[in-house]
């Protein structure tokens, strides 16, 4: 056992011999907060990168009550900033509820995702399904100048300074959070307006809320939408003036669900929709528009086009895997973690608000997904996304793609052999005008050399590598999402 603190507390952890799949290796648990200044650089670290790269990670404390799985995982965001040429890395866990009950139990108190609910020790929780612990584990943006971590089952929204990544507590929007529902991870920034757009999801109609939060961080709107059945909506998109949500044919099969049970089933006899809805729109001016049948768990963007209304992401050819392929673990739980599996591929879904008419489109045949792009083109006409092409049956990412999804050309960067990356942060170089003036950020876990390096890219050059490396005081473990947000919008800095 290893002995680490957090809270003040010594904490026992897992133990060193652990051999989980994702809980052993690149996705080892890394437990020790640090604060690095000034890491020495390799290469050319350019001036003109300014800002900070978040990225959340599954850092699991307790062992699960039954079986483990890597979005259980207590989250850890790792930071680096830079400025004028230096760089920065510090990292916390998130002091979430859930983590804070956990460390007073010295034990797993809440049913993980690959365990039935009535495994959990309390009777509480959170999460579409209930009974989970509120990880604030998936994803992390930042919004109106402060850092949020959350979690893809729906719960609080976690706040931290983005430079010293000090707890500010929960989101309340002055006394208006939908606290009974929770939110789900992928709320959107969109920076022309400083609006936050979110969505929360549940298996008791209303089943899907729609929301918007200003720049002030008020609740300015907050509309059910109608759904046939319980779904399990991973992402959301948006557009100058429309909100874009799903129903996708992958959800709880009902009868099991009736029973207290959640299994993931694709219904290929049914088709995907995706609503449009004004950003301000009510429950009644969602319109519906149907595609082929696949489930999405990432869009890329959205933008208007005449009357159309354009929407990328990554279409699934085979959203419910038999297993997660010859490399990958055994364990059935874990296919849907598989990209290549799930085959992938970057996809086009056309809307015209006038005619009513539908079109669909692959922009690449490359298996990748995780795509980020330029975010003040986000809900705009762009063109260029960086995608993560993933290990043979791992979720861990072994290289990156630039898309230009106006030719379908495909810019790759492979890493070698044992050293995988973080979904990239994209950042404008300062003073930059260009789609693609700007650098990519990532941290890689290096397997070879037992270490972490963040690393830099020039985005208009990817296949040339890496510009500059910096390594971190320790290998992380792998993990989720990640954001970059620009110097100037952090306010004090
Ligand atoms: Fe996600």
């Amino acid at each position: 056992m290893v002995d680490v603190e957090v809270y003040g507390k010594m904490l026992s952890t897992l133990p060193d011999d652990d051999d989980h799949p994702y809980r052993s290796g690149p996705w080892r648990p890394q437990h020790v907060e640090y604060d690095a200044a000034d890491l020495e650089v390799t290469g050319e670290l350019p001036d003109d990168l300014y800002g900070v790269y978040l990225r959340n990670t599954e850092n699991p404390l307790h062992p699960a009550i039954v079986r483990y799985h890597p979005f259980d995982g207590d989250a850890m965001i790792h930071q680096v900033s830079f400025r004028d040429g230096r760089v920065s890395y510090r990292n916390r866990f998130v002091r979430t509820d859930g983590l804070l009950a956990e460390q007073e139990a010295g034990r797993s108190l809440w049913a993980g995702l690959a365990e039935n609910p009535d495994v959990a020790i309390r009777a509480d929780g959170w999460g579409a399904r209930g009974r989970m612990k509120d990880a604030a584990s998936t994803d992390v943006i930042v919004h109106a100048g402060v850092a949020v971590a959350s979690f893809y089952q729906c719960g609080d929204l976690y706040r931290l300074d983005p430079l010293t990544l000090g707890d500010l507590g929960k989101a309340t929007w002055g006394g208006s959070f939908p606290s009974s529902y929770g939110v789900s991870a992928h709320t959107k920034v969109d920076d022309h307006t400083g609006e936050l757009l979110f969505f929360n999801y549940r298996t008791e109609p209303p089943y899907l809320h729609y929301g918007v939060v200003d720049a002030s961080q008020r609740l300015v709107h907050y509309v059910p939408i109608e759904l046939p059945g319980p779904r399990l909506p991973h992402d959301m998109a948006y557009t100058e003036h429309y909100a874009i949500l799903n129903d996708m044919p992958l959800f709880w099969e009902p009868e099991l669900l009736a029973r207290g049970l959640y299994a993931s089933r694709f219904h290929p006899e049914l088709p995907s929709r995706l609503g449009v809805i004004p950003r301000r729109g009510g429950s009644g001016e969602i319109r519906w528009f149907e595609f082929e049948p696949t489930y999405v768990l990432h869009w890329t963007n959205a933008y208007e086009s005449g009357a159309e209304i354009v929407v990328e992401g990554f279409f699934q050819g085979c959203p419910e895997p038999a297993t997660a392929g010859p490399g990958g673990p055994k364990d059935r739980m874990f296919r849907f973690l598989a990209q290549d599996t799930m085959q992938t591929r970057l996809h086009r879904w056309r809307m015209n608000l006038v005619t009513g008419a539908t079109s669909e489109e692959d922009l690449s045949d490359l298996c990748t997904e995780f795509g980020t792009i330029h975010n003040g083109f986000g809900g705009r006409p762009y063109r260029y996304n960086y995608a993560a092409t993933n290990e043979p049956g791992w979720f861990l990412f072994n290289g990156l793609v630039k898309h230009d999804t106006l030719t379908g050309r495909a810019e790759r960067y492979q890493f070698e052999p044992g050293v995988f990356c973080s979904e990239v942060g994209v950042a404008p170089r300062a003073g930059g005008t260009g789609e693609d003036d700007a650098y990519l950020v990532t941290l890689t876990v290096d397997m070879n050399r037992d270490l972490s390096e963040c690393v830099v890219f020039r985005a208009d050059d990817v296949g040339r590598g890496p510009i500059a490396r910096a390594q971190l005081p320790e290998r992380i473990a792998s993990g989720t999402h990640s954001c970059w947000a620009p110097g100037e919008s952090i306010s004090g800095w």
